[in-house]
């Protein structure tokens, strides 16, 4: 591929959220705009939007332009931009040459197209080459009915360093069928719309992505996760995690860490480990800001996947909590909600403020309902999601949220919640100021259905020393 890329743009996109980094405060009609200093606040739960309401997110058919194939031969397509761990260093990746999908399918070579980014700050001359690596991936479905697929040729450069990898298979893939009804997220042919639907955005700001349970997608030789770890480039290498499940990276002040719930999470894991390492090496100075994402949330209050991640929560918070994470993204529930500071269910002023933003739109419909709500508390033992790695719905015997597996109202760490689709944008201000700004999809930007100061106490928070941290939990179920 011969194309210029610009300087990595101070910005970055983070699942369904889009994190902006700026130097400029966003407008704001009406009052003052509140502070993390201002509460913590009652819980406020938002009515449903009757006239607005979108429940249900519809895909986009095969045949719109905007998810077409129009690249001609082994022309570049779903052209898309990510962040290395720092500022000076991007991954473009792109895909060459057209899927196949079938019951017999044979995948490119591919090495057979070369993987090299020419680039430059100014568009002529391009005097800067890097040269990555291709691969192709092959999605076999151990179910009756479904076809094969073999992707085009996926490639990656990384424009400051240079890998190659092989990676190469040239036979006919016949599958040994099952009886078993797919998920409907493995029809892989979804991930190259996706891919040219969204190439217009994520080929101008970085898109830094973490796994979710949609993104498992089983196939034979219970392979997993292979659409995922494919497509997308990560800083692995580069944060030391050499994993495309958890990495981090920094962007504009920020210390970005992305954290696997559906792989290892206990302590005694390599996940936590280098998270160990990860965090004793930022350097606040540098990257004041500490977010951390993952996919299910911890401090959710809606009915869908009510407290599905407890068994993470409780191997990871304190780790993340005594290093003085400020802010923590997570989707998987199809609804906005935004915590008071809390810390193992206790309001804390110097807790992380936990944004569940897994409202970008989804055909499994929005989450409307609470566990609070009356009738509404689902039984323990419902929550337990296989994928998770274990089931922790039983610690909650001890502290603020003894006995309650539901509460009978709004928990106090709840702040505020909607049932809408939406986005949100975070724009850091300072090393003690960013403003959250959550945005209604159906309000465009005419209004804010949720706004923010979200302030760092680095002097009435300071960082705890890891000495304090209590041992690791032994009866968790491993991953
Ligand atoms: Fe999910």
């Amino acid at each position: 591929m011969e194309k210029w890329a610009a300087p990595p743009p101070l910005a970055v996109a983070i699942a369904v959220a889009a994190i902006v980094v700026a130097g400029v405060v966003a407008g704001h009609c009406g009052g003052r705009i509140p502070t993390t200093l201002d509460g913590p606040f009652e819980p406020v739960t938002s009515p449903l939007d009757g006239a607005g309401f979108r429940g249900l997110a519809v895909d986009l058919p095969d045949l719109d332009p905007r998810v077409r194939r129009w690249a001609v031969g082994f022309e570049p397509e779903q052209i898309s931009v990510s962040l290395s761990s720092t500022e000076d260093s991007v991954w473009i990746s792109w895909v060459t040459g057209d899927s196949q999908i079938g019951q017999c399918i044979k995948p490119l070579d591919p090495t057979s197209v070369a993987s090299v980014v020419r680039y430059g700050r100014l568009r002529r001359p391009l005097i800067h080459k890097a040269v990555g690596y291709s691969l192709v991936y092959n999605q076999l479905y151990p179910f009756e009915g479904l076809r094969n697929y073999t992707s085009g040729i996926i490639h990656h450069v990384r424009l400051t360093d240079l890998y190659l990898t092989n990676g190469t298979g040239t036979d006919c893939y016949h599958c040994t069928f099952k009886k078993t009804t797919p998920i409907h997220e493995s029809y892989q042919t979804r991930w190259d719309d996706w891919a040219r639907f969204m190439e217009p955005l994520i080929s101008e700001v970085p898109i830094m992505v973490v796994e979710g349970n949609h993104e498992i997608e089983e196939q034979v030789g219970s392979k997993i996760f292979e659409a995922y770890s494919s497509r997308f480039a990560f800083p692995s290498y580069e944060s030391g995690s050499f994993s495309t499940f958890y990495y981090s990276y920094n962007a504009g002040g920020i210390h970005f860490i992305m954290l696997g719930a559906y792989t290892s999470y206990n302590r005694t894991g390599e996940q936590y480990k280098w998270l160990e390492r990860d965090l004793a090496n930022v350097d606040r100075t540098v990257t004041p800001w500490l977010i951390a994402t993952w996919h299910p949330p911890w401090y959710s209050t809606y009915r869908s996947h009510y407290k599905e991640a407890e068994c993470m929560r409780v191997e990871m918070e304190e780790l993340l909590y005594f290093h003085g994470v400020d802010i923590v993204f997570s989707g998987h529930v199809h609804a906005y909600e935004r915590s008071n500071r809390v810390y193992n269910y206790t309001l804390d002023p110097c807790g992380p403020v936990y944004i569940t933003i897994g409202d970008g739109g989804n055909r499994e419909n929005m989450a409307t309902s609470h566990a609070d709500d009356p009738g509404n508390c689902p039984e323990p033992l419902s929550t337990h999601d296989k994928h998770l790695g274990g089931f922790c719905a039983t610690n909650f015997i001890s502290g603020p949220a003894a006995g309650k597996f539901c509460w009978t109202h709004q928990p106090d760490y709840s702040a505020y919640r909607e049932s809408s689709f939406g986005h949100g944008i975070l724009e850091v201000i300072n090393d003690t100021h960013a403003l959250w700004t959550w945005h209604r999809n159906q309000d465009v930007y005419n209004s804010a259905g949720d706004m923010i100061y979200i302030v760092r106490q680095p002097n009435e928070c300071p960082l705890k020393p890891i000495s304090l941290r209590p041992k690791a939990i032994d009866s968790l179920t491993s991953l």
